[in-house]
């Protein structure tokens, strides 16, 4: 295809209303609150932050979701093998999948489902699924959603996306197959336009999901399990990812924003198109505008290119993420009919062989984790608002670098590490240069490259052919893909090993991962003093979040920071190594938090992971607080491990022996005390490593003071608590919105009598709701198989997680909580107004009969068992109703057509709606007359069809008048 290079002169013209909604500066940059065991309840979690959460801004108002009302079948639906040779001629054309692909496919009996959906998450556990899945059976599902498109769509561009679909899929629209999918992590659009029906002719989308093919070796989850949504542009318009806007830093210390807009027209004439680019300050300002025109040819595309000054900035980091806008808009006529803003920050990157990341020209180490989609209760079906929680929770332990392992993360996940500050690590899932797969890495790169976060792009994780010339051959292929998209972002490959061979991929990336092997960072860095070096992945250490002491036979593993993988080593001696070598640009842990699957060092009846610094509900464990001691600058941190209720009445008891405290801080020196008494003072804690203290157990009160300066900077506190009394519910927020969509955790724990967290009950718990709904639960134990779903989880080591949805009726959402013996908990959550996002509406169903068969005209009227013999493809025409036969003689022509009625009619019976009928007609349904219409002026007539099994045969006779158009004008569809 052609495409056209335009520069855009910097002429500046009046202002034009945009599309988009005014752009209100983001209140995220809260400072990340306190933690931890301390806080005056003993509850490990922060207190419940201000108001709703926040949603992001729009930024391309084309878009409507398409996400709720679709039919969801779990399992395959076989297709029938054509029998005749009719059939099977007309089982390859254009619009005639058969199966549930199939216009008339009867889904009746199908759930309704809203999206984002992972049905995976949903199956019971069993021993027989894959274990790196999470014993989830996965397997195959269909989706399907009838779309009915208003007669002002026709000639605009029309496109669906579907940001992610588990694993693979395949897409029809009005019965042809238009995009297969080879990724779970990519997004897949589709253009609808050549393929749309517009007025009362309604769209079949059908999506078949095979989630039994595996992508990864963790818990992918199956199903439409990210956003969806249809879009709806002029004819002339910016393609989807077409806006290009990174900016750059000058020589001369200046910045500069070149704008990149490609654009492309479907309609059938040369279009002109007016670009106008402004960029905007934080607070929405305009600072500078560009305007230019490009000429697009019919179904050509073109691209426009420009320069935006922003003069002098505020610079973007973790600290402090300022980000800016592009927005460009396209006019026609002087008015604006298609827009996009895009968030960009000012900030610079260098990986340097000596001095590791440079950002803004400071040494900033990378404190990241390694993170999967995946969390309790919902799967990778993830909301918005959790997506944004989960980062708050890194962010909240010092965090500032995120590793996106080992695929393209939903779009909202980087947008939200833009506005909180996170470097981003962005990672191509399957190595793989063939067309398709490049198709891959190129969509992520054209997606991804504006944004401020991300800083380096990985080809791949542990590839076995790392060390070998196919290996090498193949990054540089890729590594050039990116480069010719990005040319500011360095790529990385994550080795595990191999590195030394004469042939290896260290050789063509710009900057060196090592996963593991640290023992290879000083080898390998005097070996090639000029390669930056980062740890692309380390630690893989284990804990169950709450357990003190490890019993190999229940699959328990102390969280004292104890035990890592072969491979890894624990969370403390890791970051030493990182933190010790200034040449390292620093590490990303496996994994910030647990997920489902790969439940190493053990299987069944573990079914998730042990490596989280937080567990699978984004609770804390000790490693979270060993991680704030070494990460946070910001404030003071002491972390203080176990808790201290160990009583005869609540286990074997503890009192008298010598128990092990762990505590670490990033102060300068801990004072422990038992009830007071001062047990240790330790002068220069050592804030990698922590100290240990012998401790004879003693109920009461245990406190590690924080020191500096021989000052209290902080403190954590654990008390002996007594029995549990009551339930409690803590929420996330003060407040959820109205919108039908934010959610929010809310922690559950149980309080003694005096109101303290118990940190050892392990009962059940049932919610009951109302103003929303519950969309998961769970524990973090992950030895526990109790449902994710539904209304009842036990306590795991004292805490458990709901997390709720909020219907739109702006009503307070209400949970309550109960168990045997406890007083119950009552929530009630404040609804803070906020209009819900517009869905493009759910149409009922109905069944279309499209595919007609229609006879030569006959002096006479045919008998209406005429019909065509088998193998006949060319004496009877094909057609679809809404075109009337052309004018001519007058004389009579049979329709005919077999459809299979739908169970409820077949069951009860129903109607057969004719929308026009030009000329008299008759209609033999299964050889019997049905109607008539005697009036040759087109009109609607309707059929009542009997009960009954099978297909049946359905013959319209239409009477053409002399110089008269005539036969089925309207459409034709049967109702219950
Ligand atoms: C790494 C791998 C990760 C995860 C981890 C567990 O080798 O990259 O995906 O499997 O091991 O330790």
């Amino acid at each position: 295809m052609k495409r056209r290079e335009l520069l855009l002169r910097g002429a500046s013209t009046g202002a034009v209303a945009t599309l988009l909604p005014a752009f209100s500066p983001s209140t995220l940059a809260a400072p990340a609150p306190a933690f931890g065991p301390g806080m005056a309840d003993g509850l490990p979690m922060p207190a419940p932050l201000p108001g709703p959460s926040p949603r992001l801004p729009e930024t391309d108002p084309s878009r409507t979701l398409l996400e709720r009302g679709w039919r969801f079948h779990e399992g395959e639906v076989p297709v029938p093998e054509p029998t005749d040779h009719n059939a099977t001629y007309l089982s390859v054309k254009a619009g005639n999948a058969r199966g549930a692909a199939a216009l008339a496919f009867d889904d009746s009996d199908w759930q309704t489902v809203d999206l984002p959906h992972d049905w995976a998450i949903a199956q019971d556990v069993s021993e027989n699924a894959n274990v790196s899945q999470g014993y989830r059976p996965r397997g195959i599902g269909w989706y399907r959603r009838l779309l009915r498109l208003d007669e002002s769509q026709k000639g605009r561009r029309l496109e669906l996306h579907f940001d992610g679909i588990a694993t693979h899929a395949t897409i029809w629209i009005n019965g042809s197959e238009v995009a297969h999918s080879w990724s779970g992590y990519s997004s897949v659009i589709v253009d609808l336009t050549p393929f749309a029906r517009f007025g009362d002719e309604v769209n079949w989308i059908a999506v078949r999901v095979d989630a039994a093919a595996r992508e990864g070796w963790w818990y992918e989850g199956a199903g439409l399990y990210r956003h969806v949504w249809l879009v709806s542009r002029p004819a002339l318009s910016i393609e989807t990812d077409g806006l290009y806007c990174d900016p750059v830093h000058q020589d001369d210390g200046t910045w500069h924003v070149p704008v990149e807009v490609s654009l492309s027209n479907v309609g059938e004439d040369t279009g002109q198109a007016e670009i106008a680019a402004r960029l905007l300050d934080p607070e929405g300002r305009e600072i500078h505008r560009t305007r230019g025109s490009a000429a697009v040819a019919p179904l050509e595309q073109a691209k426009v290119t420009a320069q935006l000054a922003p003069g002098a900035v505020k610079l973007w980091s973790p600290d402090s993420p300022v980000l800016y806008s592009v927005e460009v808009d396209l006019l026609h006529e002087g008015q604006v009919v298609d827009t996009r803003r895009q968030f960009i920050g000012f900030r610079t990157v260098r990986f340097d062989p000596a001095r590791g990341m440079v950002l803004n020209g400071v040494e900033t180490k990378l404190k990241g984790v390694c993170i999967h989609q995946d969390h309790t209760g919902v799967g990778t079906a993830i909301p918005d608002a959790l997506a944004l929680w989960r980062l708050q929770r890194l962010k909240a332990m010092g965090c500032n670098a995120i590793r996106m392992s080992h695929n393209a993360p939903a779009k909202e996940v980087l947008d939200w590490c833009d506005r909180l500050g996170f470097v981003v690590m962005g990672e191509n899932r399957l190595f793989n240069p063939a067309p398709d797969y490049l198709a891959q890495l190129e969509w992520m790169v054209r997606r991804d490259r504006n944004h401020a976060s991300i800083v380096l792009w990985s080809v791949f994780n542990e590839e076995p052919m790392q060390g070998t010339h196919a290996g090498v051959e193949m990054v540089r292929r890729m590594r050039k893909a990116v480069h010719r998209l990005d040319t500011q972002r360095p790529v990385t490959a994550a080795m595990n090993g191999s590195f030394y061979n004469p042939e290896n991929v260290s050789t063509v990336v710009d900057v060196m991962g090592f996963n593991y092997y640290q023992g290879d960072y000083d080898k390998f860095h005097a070996l090639h003093p000029d390669k930056p070096i980062t740890s692309s992945e380390d630690t893989s250490a284990y804990e169950t979040r709450g357990a003190f002491e490890s019993i190999p036979a229940q699959q328990v593993i102390t969280s004292f920071d104890k035990e890592a993988a072969s491979w890894g080593a624990t969370h403390r001696e890791t970051w030493k190594m990182i933190a010790e070598r200034p040449f390292v640009a620093g590490g990303f842990v496996w994994t910030g938090f647990d997920y489902h699957g790969e439940p190493t060092p053990y299987a069944w009846p573990s079914t998730s992971s042990f490596f989280g610094i937080m567990d699978l509900c984004g609770f804390p464990k000790t490693a979270f607080g060993i991680h704030s001691a070494h990460w946070r600058d910001d404030a003071p941190v002491i972390w203080l491990a176990p808790h201290w209720t160990w009583p005869e009445y609540e286990r074997p008891g503890r009192e008298g022996q010598t128990l092990e405290v762990f505590a670490i801080t990033n102060a300068e020196a801990i004072e422990l005390r038992l009830n007071g008494e001062v047990i240790e003072r330790v002068p220069a804690a050592h804030r990698i490593m922590g100290h240990t203290f012998q401790v004879p157990y003693r109920p009461g009160r245990i406190e590690a003071l924080a020191l500096r300066g021989g000052k209290v900077v902080a403190r954590a506190v654990h008390e002996t608590v007594g029995a549990p009394v009551a339930l409690r519910l803590t929420p996330a927020r003060q407040a959820l919105a109205s919108d039908g969509e934010d959610v929010q955790a809310i922690t559950v724990d149980c309080v003694d009598a005096r109101g303290r967290h118990v940190p050892t009950a392990n009962l059940p718990v049932e919610f009951a709701i109302s103003g929303g709904h519950i969309i998961g639960l769970g524990n973090g134990n992950p030895n526990d198989h109790a449902s994710e779903k539904g209304s009842k989880r036990a306590l795991f080591n004292g805490l458990a997680q709901v997390i709720v949805q909020g219907d739109a009726s702006g009503q307070r959402l209400t949970l309550e909580a109960s168990a045997g013996g406890l007083r119950s908990a009552r929530l009630s959550l404040a609804r803070a107004p906020r209009k819900p996002r517009a869905q493009v509406p759910v149409v009922p169903a109905e069944m279309a009969i499209t595919d007609w068969r229609r006879s030569a005209l006959f002096p006479q009227k045919p008998d209406p068992a005429l019909a065509p013999v088998d193998g006949d493809n060319n004496s009877w025409d094909f057609v679809r109703p809404g075109v009337a036969a052309p004018a001519g003689s007058a004389g009579w022509r049979s329709y005919r057509t077999r459809f299979t009625p739908w169970k409820k009619v077949a069951a009860e019976g129903g109607t057969l709606h004719f929308a026009g009928i030009a000329g008299a007609a008759e209609i033999w349904l299964d050889g019997k007359l049905a109607a008539r219409k005697t009036d040759a002026a087109p009109a609607a007539l309707t059929a009542a069809i009997p009960p009954g099994p099978g297909p049946r045969t359905l013959a319209v006779l239409v009477a053409a008048t002399e110089g008269n158009p005539s036969g089925l004008v309207g459409r034709v569809y049967v109702t219950p």
